[in-house]
């Protein structure tokens, strides 16, 4: 099986094309963000809350939705300068301070030492094997702070799925975004069979009780793209 790498060339260098794909929510970024239950439930009793973002990319979305004012701090990692640059511009105009961290989340994340109210990562895990899906997990529950939440949005296969047919479904499903020209499917597409390796959502269910997070909610906006909410206790 191809193992993942952590450099991301679509990312680094046509940001544009997932710009475009949020924007014409291709991959229910709407829906699932929307869904984000720390920022309507504000689950922990606190007024602010400290946010970890794992991979990233432009923080636009929580940028704009600054949950409900909530969010006193922002910590962010991504491999690519290109989002880290963008990420700072919309962090700065929302206002909301920020530490910016242009790494492999897989270095990065044992070396924090910090705790967080909050961590996020909205279609980054799916970019790294099952083993360090599992590491990042233990990583996460180290991370967050007693009653502290886990907000995992991400492309997940069925059940059982190879991921050899999850390549192809979701190659089929590409062919319905027409906003997007020949040329960026293309590059899409390579990207997709090169960096994609997403678990069940049971298996993701699974992991994280073993790494010591109990599920409060998990939902498909459609067969492919969903969000999970973990709490540590
Ligand atoms: C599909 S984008 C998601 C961006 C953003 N979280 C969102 O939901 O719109 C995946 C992001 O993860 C980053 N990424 C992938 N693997 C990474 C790694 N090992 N370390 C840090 N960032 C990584 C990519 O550079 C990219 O910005």
């Amino acid at each position: 099986m191809q193992q993942p790498q952590g450099s991301d060339t679509l990312f680094a260098q046509h940001w544009n094309i997932y710009q475009q794909i949020i924007a014409h929510n291709y991959m229910q970024h709407q829906a699932l963000s929307a869904l984000v239950n720390p920022w309507h439930s504000n689950a922990f009793g606190h007024t602010v809350i400290s946010l970890l973002d794992i991979g990233a990319g432009d923080a636009r979305i929580i940028a704009r939705q600054k949950p409900r004012g909530l969010l006193c701090h922002y910590t962010g990692i991504d491999v690519s300068a290109e989002a880290i640059q963008l990420a700072e511009k919309h962090l700065q105009e929302a206002n909301i301070p920020a530490t910016l961290h242009c790494q492999d989340f897989m270095t990065l994340l044992p070396q924090l030492t910090n705790t967080f109210h909050v961590v996020y990562a909205s279609f980054a895990l799916h970019h790294v094997s099952n083993d360090d899906k599992r590491k990042v997990l233990q990583e996460i529950c180290r991370l967050l702070q007693p009653k502290g939440q886990f907000v995992w949005i991400d492309v997940f296969a069925r059940e059982h799925q190879s991921r050899e047919h999850y390549l192809e479904a979701y190659q089929q499903r590409m062919q319905q975004w027409t906003a997007l020209d020949a040329t960026a499917l293309q590059l899409l597409t390579h990207h997709v069979v090169r960096f994609d390796f997403p678990c069940s959502i049971n298996e993701a269910m699974r992991w994280s009780r073993e790494a010591g997070l109990t599920c409060t909610s998990a939902h498909m906006a459609d067969d492919v793209h969903g969000i999970l909410v973990l709490q540590k206790p």
